[in-house]
């Protein structure tokens, strides 16, 4: 079996932590070794860094410094957890990736994407996730579902327009790259949701033993 990198994206509220855990089960089943994930965070210090990142502060953050932190965690992540596991055959389910700060650091901050992609292959060099997950769905819906959990972090306590410019690049990006993206209706009872990744696994399952 070879490794298969799959990433989980979507706003606040939008299902990727509760579809995650849905869709290792599923692979689990067929005999699958799966490493789940998120960012920013996935190692002790990244998730330092992510506690800096979500902290809401009296000193706003500049958009520079967030997305180094962003690669400066996800560099971390690479190099100790996700890097090693694909390396020894491991899907790894990872919720959010760098689609997430094409969204939020440059759909809802406004940075210019082509500095995105230069830190990209950085800290990436040419790894890319193998299929990634869109979860898509109203903002109301996603920040509703958000609130339900309890105080808001630093992402989470901003405005319409940024959700919305968030939505929008996700959208972008699966559009330009239909082959690398699953758009899923995350608006949808979560049932729904499940039957349509229960429509994704033979893909899934098919790779992982080719
Ligand atoms: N399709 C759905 N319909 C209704 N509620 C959902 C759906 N998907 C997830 N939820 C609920 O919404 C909340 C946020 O889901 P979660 O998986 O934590 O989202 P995310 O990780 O994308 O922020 C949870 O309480 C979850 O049970
Ligand atoms: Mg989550």
């Amino acid at each position: 079996m070879s490794g298969l990198f799959i990433t989980l994206e979507g706003p606040e509220g939008a299902g990727k932590s509760t579809n995650r855990e849905y869709l290792a089960a599923r692979l689990r089943e067929h005999g699958i070794d799966v490493l789940m994930t998120r960012e920013p965070g996935g190692t002790p210090l990244a998730e330092r860094i992510r506690e800096l990142l979500l902290a809401p502060s009296d000193e706003t953050m500049a958009a520079d410094t967030e997305l180094l932190l962003m690669f400066a965690a996800r560099a971390q992540h690479l190099a100790q957890v996700i890097r090693p596991a694909l390396a020894r055959g491991t899907v790894v389910l990872c919720d959010r990736f760098t689609d997430a700060t094409y969204a939020y650091q440059g759909g809802g901050r406004g940075l210019c994407v082509e500095r995105i992609a230069t830190l990209e292959t950085f800290v990436q060099g040419t790894l890319r996730p193998d299929l990634t997950l869109v979860f898509d769905l109203p903002i109301e819906i996603g920040l509703a579902r958000a609130a339900a959990r309890g105080r808001l972090d630093r992402f989470e306590q901003e405005g319409h327009a940024f959700f919305e410019a968030v939505r929008q690049a996700y959208l972008q990006r699966a559009a330009q790259h239909p082959q690398r993206y699953s758009l899923l209706d995350a608006g949808q009872p979560l049932e729904a949701v499940q039957r349509a990744i229960d429509g994704l696994v033979p893909g899934i399952v098919e790779r992982c033993r080719g």
